[in-house]
């Protein structure tokens, strides 16, 4: 069903590919011809991640790194350690150490609109990466993947597991979990699987003992795991599990975002008493994360949706070589992506379920793990 949606998607995004030349002439002449005042004539790109805590952003960066500077472009990597101010300060001095190209994935989307509008000035091109930046116009692409269609497998990954779509009514107990408030990502993950999900928790099919399920998509955030840290989604687990779940009353399934929170969710469960292969509940993730993925072969997590950051990183690499030549910038989607001053010209890529039976073939086999790293 959802590889259904998707194909439909897919062909729909197919047939209004689409290029964009917003760019415009005199960036494009800047980025290539380096008439910006930074002493030589490569053209700088600065890599602004969030921070190092979460694998994947070490693995983002170091590809992007890697795939420009192969191709001759200068680059400054930095991670800010999830502090938005630190950000700004490193975007900041980018700017000055006369950057072309800033590729960002920002902590809080909506705190860059100062730091950006220095950018335009000095005519720094914009490609929001995986997150989008919000609330200025001083964005000129957005690359990543499809985050409404992430909740929407994870939804339907649970549907299909406990058979709703065949009928069965349960009532199974079900946990959600929500990303960052601060993560524009984290509300198209929720909204996705919560489409999905919302019409059993209506109908009593789905039951949630904490009460910790959002009236309306709209309502997210009180569910949400600030910086999404693992720590804090095993607290609020253990806190679901220690108030809401009385004697043999136990959790069937947990809705988690990713994979940092499922991680920590995981340890709840382990310090509860649950045991893999016996009680313990379906468990959503997102990235494919080593420890994450060691768990789904433990029988701990039932599926990751896996997003390959290396294809990310080589979509960036083509707009930026695109930029640089001053051609069209091609995207995909020119409707989603609303920052609140404009819709931002995208480009989707493809996320894709993972399980236990196809850990090996699909990661091991693409090369994102070797055998060894997995135990295998
Ligand atoms: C990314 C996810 C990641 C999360 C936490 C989101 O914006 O899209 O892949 O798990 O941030 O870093």
């Amino acid at each position: 069903m959802s590889l259904r949606r998707f194909g439909r998607i897919t062909a729909a995004l197919a047939a209004t590919t689409l290029t964009v030349g917003a760019l415009g002439a005199c960036s494009a002449e800047r980025a290539g011809g380096d008439t910006q005042d930074d002493g030589d004539d490569s053209t700088m790109v600065g890599i602004a991640m969030p921070t190092r805590s979460l694998e994947r952003w070490n693995n983002d960066g170091a590809h992007l790194e890697e795939l420009l500077q192969d191709a001759g472009y200068e680059t400054s990597l930095q991670y800010a350690d999830n502090k938005t101010e630190q950000q700004i300060t490193q975007l900041q001095n980018m700017i000055n150490e006369g950057a072309d190209i800033l590729v960002v994935a920002s902590i809080d989307g909506t705190t860059l609109g100062p730091v950006l509008q220095t950018a335009a000035e000095n005519d720094v091109t914009v490609i929001a990466y995986d997150r989008l930046i919000n609330e200025t116009e001083n964005v000129d692409y957005y690359a990543t993947f499809d985050n409404e269609l992430v909740g929407t497998l994870q939804g339907e990954f649970i549907v299909e597991e406990l058979g709703l779509d065949e009928g069965e009514e349960g009532p199974f107990t079900l946990e959600p979990f929500a990303g960052s408030p601060d993560d524009n990502n984290a509300r198209f993950f929720f909204k996705g699987a919560w489409d999905v999900l919302s019409p059993y928790v209506e109908s009593g099919v789905l039951e949630v003992p904490s009460g910790k399920a959002p009236a309306s998509v709209d309502e997210w955030t009180s569910i949400g795991i600030q910086g999404w840290e693992s720590a804090d989604a095993q607290s609020e687990m253990e806190n679901r599990l220690n108030s809401f779940y009385e004697g043999d009353e136990k959790v069937d399934v947990v809705l988690s975002p990713n994979d940092s929170l499922a991680l920590g969710i995981e340890q709840a469960l382990e310090g509860a008493g649950y045991e893999p292969g016996e009680d313990w509940p379906i468990i959503t993730g997102q990235d494919a994360d080593e420890a994450n993925t060691k768990n789904i072969l433990a029988d701990k997590q039932s599926m990751t949706v896996w997003k390959d950051t290396r294809t990310l990183g080589d979509q960036v690499a083509t707009m930026i070589d695109q930029i640089v030549a001053g051609e069209e910038v091609e995207v995909n989607d020119t409707e989603t992506y609303d920052n609140g001053v404009k819709v931002v010209p995208s480009f989707l890529l493809e996320p894709q379920v993972v399980t236990k039976d196809d850990v090996e073939e699909v990661l091991v086999g693409s090369g994102f793990y070797e055998a060894s790293d997995l135990g295998l």
